[in-house]
């Protein structure tokens, strides 16, 4: 057991982490959110426990800057972030972009911005986008990588452009299945390390 350093309880060290994995689409057990499960399957096989976020409970009203009143969905979103380690954000690539329901989710990151803890500050962020193509699906993962960036989150090394018309689209045992496994982890390996740089005086 290490001790715990001011400002940290013990329990707080040692307590499991907790990600979001948020993203998905309108449509019911979508590719997208199938590719979110996996990655939620590498960050619990990994030892994090995971709230999940994703496809119809995104459809939130657009994010507005001129009032303070928000919706449940929203208010459950934005405290799941406040409470989370680390962030797994999974898009479809519409018109070679994050989808609107996606970027919308995370506007409302906005209401961070006077945390403690502004947006995603020392957040590990794995980013996974699926799309008809790899024109989309690689461009609207590197936006996803970019929006995390300007959140000042942690991209993982690892991010995953899945193609959903690949013969074998996310069978286990496929090489997505592992890259998808390995964005979890990695999330939860930096979340580990954050953690412990913080904890060391
Ligand atoms: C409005 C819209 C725009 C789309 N634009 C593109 C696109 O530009 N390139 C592409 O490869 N696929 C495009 N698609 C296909 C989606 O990326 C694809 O259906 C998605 O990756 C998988 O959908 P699902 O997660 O809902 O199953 C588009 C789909 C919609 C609905």
């Amino acid at each position: 057991m290490t001790d715990a350093p001011p400002g940290h309880s013990q329990d707080e060290v040692e307590r499991p982490v907790r990600l979001l994995a948020m993203g998905g689409s309108t449509r019911p057990e979508s590719t997208t959110e199938r590719a979110l499960a996996m990655v939620a399957e590498g960050a619990r096989t990994a030892g994090a426990d995971v709230d999940v976020i994703c496809g119809r409970e995104l459809m939130l009203p657009i994010y507005d800057t001129e009032t303070d009143e928000r919706v449940s969905g929203a208010v459950r979103l934005v405290e799941a972030v406040r409470r989370a380690d680390g962030l797994v954000l999974v898009s479809p690539g519409y018109h070679g972009a994050i989808s609107g329901l996606v970027k919308n989710a995370v506007d409302y990151f906005e209401d961070l911005s006077g945390d403690p803890r502004p947006y995603l500050h020392g957040m590990a962020v794995g980013c996974v986008a699926v799309a008809d193509g790899w024109q989309a699906s690689v461009t609207t993962l590197h936006q996803l990588r970019q929006v995390a960036h300007a959140l000042r989150g942690w991209p993982t090394p690892l991010g995953v452009a899945v193609n959903s018309k690949s013969d074998r689209l996310l069978s286990p045992d496929t090489h997505d299945a592992h890259q998808l496994h390995l964005v979890g982890e990695q999330v939860v390996q930096f979340a580990r390390m954050y953690r412990g740089a913080e904890a060391t005086p």
